[in-house]
């Protein structure tokens, strides 16, 4: 099968989103007295924010109403978007532009498969909301990753089979969202030590083109 197009994550992997996420969700865990850091925040990555909320607050003992929980989600996003107004193109992470330029180049489509809300704002900030062939992200799906919903959106919307598609992503749910749509996935960062990615890299300054068209054309 030959590749058609390259669904991107977008929290990580084209921005480090991730580290603001990581300080929104301290400043309500820290106003909460809930216990979090560093190793319980992986487990958020890719995940919806009100699934993100759940795994915090189960590391406490006391029990949240929904009206509660819906206001500790607000003001993290609050928090949050403070953060993402400090974000200019200068934050598109290594790799990512000559990445895109390279796969247009090659007639190859690009997408964003992401689970955040807030992905229009956020590619607004970083000066590449013109530049993708389709967005499928939180606003228009019911199941986040590691449900494949937002990748098989992303393909519907590029009019490809999900077996001509790779997808980069940052985040364990990521890859099994990606592994479940019938795509090749590409893991950088913290999914490089996932043992279901096809491919592994620390960032994307060391993703191969022509190596990413071979390893599709051997998978199928
Ligand atoms: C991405 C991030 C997650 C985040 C989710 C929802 O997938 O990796 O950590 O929880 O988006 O983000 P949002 O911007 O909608 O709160
Ligand atoms: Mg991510």
């Amino acid at each position: 099968m030959n590749l058609s197009a390259v669904i991107f994550d977008l929290d990580g992997v084209i921005v480090s989103t991730d580290e603001y996420h990581y300080q929104a969700w301290k400043q309500i865990s820290d106003q909460e007295n809930i216990n979090f850091d560093r190793k319980i925040n992986e487990r958020l990555r890719g995940v919806s924010r009100m699934e993100s909320l759940e795994i915090i607050l189960s590391h406490s003992d006391k029990n949240y109403s929904e009206n509660e929980k819906s206001q500790l989600a607000q003001r993290k996003n609050e928090i949050y978007c403070e953060l993402l107004n400090k974000l200019s193109p200068n934050d598109i992470l290594p790799g990512v532009i000559s990445l895109l330029l390279g796969l247009i180049a090659r007639n190859i489509k690009v997408a964003i498969g992401s689970s955040s809300k807030n992905t229009p704002f956020i590619l607004d900030q970083i000066g590449l909301a013109k530049n993708f062939d389709a967005i499928a992200d939180g606003n228009s799906i019911k199941s986040s990753k590691p449900d494949p919903e937002v990748f098989l959106l992303a393909a519907k919307m590029l009019g490809v089979k999900p077996e001509e598609c790779a997808v980069i992503e940052d985040a364990k749910a990521g890859i099994d969202a990606a592994k479940t749509a019938g795509m090749m996935a590409v893991g950088v960062g913290s999914a490089a030590n996932c043992v279901n990615a096809d491919m592994k890299l620390n960032d994307l300054t060391e993703l191969d083109i022509e190596q990413l068209l071979e390893v599709t054309k051997i998978r199928s």
